[in-house]
């Protein structure tokens, strides 16, 4: 199977196979006029259309890409998108001035999400969760991480991760594993985190990998949920069983989230609405992805995490949806993309190296997707519009107009 892309107005390579810090996420290494041959779902050459079109020695069906921008296809590398049921109550209660603390204190919450998701049967969490990846799709996003943790206990977890296990298969869009088991203190272990965290480590992980393909393990380090040195103690088994490190870090207070994924060289510390200073100095040096998740802030009316300090303090920074029935239930890329911009004071360009390449480099695969370059999977997406300027400027809108991963087109 080969195609040809051509004439694209803009092409937006986004090159490199390693996460960009500080300055270098404004390098997007554009093209103008450029064009990409894919074969086999691998791109195999890049450059201008005159370059690319000199190489070729076979027929290739075309694409014809002029007043359009050819971008990767975008990488959300923190979701939680499969869950039972909905929180709608509690979005109210939350407008009336409750806070989200407050709710999963008198019981609400995650543990509300992890009833509904043990009475939910793997059919039930395998539609709704396909919708959603359908959703994705549909807004250049080619790749998703996933995340269990609305079962906490043994069997309910295990079903989340054969529902995205067998969507992976099913699905045409990239699913990469998380096991979340660490996300709340389950009603069976009340007043008790530290035999939560012993049957995590002896009874859970254990049997997580590789039977569904989990390549991370992540944990909820926050005051009243999960302490630094339970989550510590968690992260470091975890990593005995092959698995690598994520941690939700200082999204409700500065607890030092950011610095102990640094200590253990996580591959990236997620939300930080509070991290320190010192925090992210860290990260900074000891490569720790920062994945910030604007629409988290904007539901729970926080403050945006300190994105333009992390990047001029020399941080990879990554964006992500956080889709989950509580904190967010959204995952619109273009609103993401707007505040990003115009609240977080990013630039464009900064923005699509944080959705893009170092998306990929927040799961660990930034050598095989996140970038147009030769060898890698053919993920990308033209937009309707000549340039990636349209993202932030036309806002709130889906501009995608092509998506293509593995070099099959999905959306036309
Ligand atoms: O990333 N903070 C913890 N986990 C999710 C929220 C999950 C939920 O409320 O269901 C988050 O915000
Ligand atoms: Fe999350």
């Amino acid at each position: 199977m080969k195609l040809l892309i051509k004439n694209i107005t803009q092409l937006v390579t986004c090159s490199g196979f390693a996460a960009k810090k500080g300055q270098e996420m404004a390098n997007l290494g554009i093209i103008e006029d450029g064009a990409v041959a894919i074969e086999d779902g691998i791109i195999t050459d890049v450059g201008t259309t005159a370059e690319v079109m000199g190489r070729l020695n076979t027929y290739y069906p075309e694409i014809d890409a002029r007043g359009k921008a050819l971008l990767p296809g975008f990488v959300d590398s923190h979701t939680h998108f499969v869950f039972g049921g909905y929180r709608q109550e509690e979005f109210s209660w939350r407008l009336r001035g409750d806070s989200y603390m407050s709710i999963m204190e008198r019981g609400g919450g995650i543990v509300h999400t992890m009833k509904a998701t043990r009475e939910s049967n793997f059919e039930q969490l395998y539609e709704t969760a396909r919708s959603r990846l359908d959703e994705f799709l549909a807004m250049g996003v080619t790749t998703v991480e996933g995340k269990s943790g609305y079962g906490l206990d043994l069997e309910t977890e295990i079903r989340q991760l054969e529902v995205m296990a067998s969507l992976r298969m099913k699905h045409p869009i990239g699913i990469v594993s998380t096991y979340l088991g660490a996300h709340a203190l389950p009603p069976e272990f009340v007043g008790r985190p530290d035999a939560y965290i012993d049957f995590l480590i002896a009874e859970a992980l254990p049997h997580i990998q590789p039977e569904w393909g989990v390549d991370f393990c992540d944990v909820f380090c926050e005051k009243g949920v999960f302490s630094l040195e339970q989550s510590e103690r968690l992260l470091l088994a975890a990593r005995q069983y092959g698995l690598k490190l994520k941690l939700h870090a200082d999204e409700i207070v500065p607890l030092g989230g950011a610095e102990l994924a640094a200590r253990l060289q996580a591959t990236s510390a997620d939300h930080l609405l509070y991290a320190s200073d010192e925090g992210i100095r860290q990260m900074a040096a000891k490569e720790v992805v920062a994945t910030l998740l604007p629409l988290t802030a904007f539901s729970l009316k926080e403050p945006y995490a300190r994105g333009r300090e992390m990047i001029d303090a020399g941080c990879a920074v990554a964006l992500a949806s956080d889709l989950n029935p509580g904190s967010c239930f959204s995952s619109s890329i273009p609103m993401l993309i707007a505040i990003a911009c115009i609240y977080m004071k990013l630039s464009p360009e900064e923005v699509i190296t944080a959705l893009t390449i170092n998306g990929a480099a927040a799961l660990d695969r930034a050598d095989t997707i996140g970038s147009i370059d030769v060898g890698k999977q053919a993920d990308m997406i033209l937009l309707q519009y000549p340039s990636y300027k349209f993202l932030p400027y036309h806002f709130g809108m889906n501009i995608v107009d092509t998506v293509i991963k593995k070099g099959e087109i999905l959306k036309k």
